[in-house]
């Protein structure tokens, strides 16, 4: 796009997808506002304790035009007002990238339109300047999901350095793992915050792993719980039954403790005050009371989206996509989706 364009273009609108897991998601942004942001979940995955990918490819292609055509509708925008076609490229499964991808590839085509592809792990960091009440760079974020958790420094939109990281297990996938322990069905996140309320977060004492830095391990835990609950199983069949709030109620408690402290020593390392959570984790009610709490102690401005801004959603691409198209970031046709491309700096 020439720049003497954008100058004199009094609007900028996007239509943005998002189908790099298991929701295909639709949003329009204009100017930098969410306008609509419409998400199809997939219960497919669900007897099978995580998400099977050619499963959810093939639900991401049925999904793909009721969604992109409702989040048009919601938005009342018609094709003719998009300015540019956003997506996401990496990191993710890549039959479900693709389907995205090659959507909004092939509107942008035929509209000839620009496209923006956008990376999910920044647009997760993203998300916190989609309310009216935004951080101020340079910000803190940590981004819990079910395949990542992250400690991010972001300088800019478009500026990120990761400062810590897991090694292993992502946070929801401690969430997930446990779950499936306990016999509930994927995604177990949701479900261990359910059961985990009137439960006593004290009563089964799981260890916080010891790891350098600012970086995670989430594997350790999710074998202590494995070996735990097998060996109270000998003793009683009806344990898990039994007990099932106040082991939730522990799990969760120490994941979330896991994480907080992690983000204090971020604290401690860079002097930032600006701190924001992001990710599917993020929906979770005692990691959000959590890091409030800390913020109140520490002297941090805390940031958390909303819920429907915290789950795999296409605003936060959205969002993203309009600060690239403001930086003048645009791809053209021959940019492919990855599983794993990185995007950030590293220290
Ligand atoms: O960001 P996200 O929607 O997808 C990925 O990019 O991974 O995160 C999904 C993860 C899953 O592991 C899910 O169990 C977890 O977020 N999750 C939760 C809650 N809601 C979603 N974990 C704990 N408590 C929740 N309320
Ligand atoms: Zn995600």
């Amino acid at each position: 796009m020439p720049e003497n364009l954008l100058s004199i273009q009094k609007t900028i609108t996007i239509l943005a997808i998002e189908s790099s897991c298991d929701e295909t998601s639709a949003s329009v942004c204009k100017d930098g506002k969410i306008l609509s942001n419409i998400i199809a979940n997939q219960t497919v995955h669900e007897k099978y304790g995580g998400v099977v990918p050619e499963l959810a490819s093939r639900a991401h292609m049925q999904n793909i035009v009721p969604v992109v055509d409702l989040a048009m509708k919601t938005a009342c925008i018609s094709v003719g007002d998009l300015d540019a076609l956003a997506f996401t490229y990496a990191p993710g499964l890549i039959g479900s990238l693709l389907v995205g991808s090659q959507f909004a590839k092939s509107m942008a085509l035929a509209l000839q339109k620009p496209i923006i592809p956008v990376h999910h792990m920044q647009a997760h960091v993203l998300a916190n300047l989609i309310p009216d009440q935004k951080p101020t760079f340079p910000f803190l974020c940590l981004t819990v999901s079910g395949g990542h958790t992250q400690i991010i420094m972001a300088h800019s939109p478009t500026n990120m350095t990761i400062l810590g990281e897991t090694l292993d297990d992502a946070a929801g996938e401690a969430f997930d793992k446990s779950a499936k322990i306990l016999g509930l069905p994927y995604p177990g996140g949701p479900l261990i915050e359910k059961f985990a309320k009137g439960g006593d977060p004290k009563r089964f004492a799981f260890t916080e792993p010891k790891v350098a830095g600012l970086n995670f391990s989430f594997s350790g835990l999710k074998t202590s719980i494995l070996y735990f609950l097998q060996k109270e199983q000998k003793l009683n069949q009806n344990f898990i039954t039994e007990n099932l709030k106040d082991i939730c109620a522990s799990i969760q408690y120490r994941i979330i403790s896991i994480l907080i402290n992690k983000l204090k020593k971020a604290f401690i390392q860079t002097g930032i005050t600006e701190i924001c959570l992001a990710g599917g984790v993020a929906a979770n009610g005692s990691l959000r009371c959590a890091l409030q709490q800390a913020g109140e102690l520490n002297g941090w401005k805390t940031y958390i989206p909303p819920l429907e801004y915290c789950t795999d959603n296409a605003a936060m691409i959205g969002i993203s996509a309009y600060f690239k198209y403001l930086a003048g970031s645009f791809s053209d046709l021959s940019v492919n989706v990855s599983a794993r491309a990185d995007c950030f700096q590293r220290p």
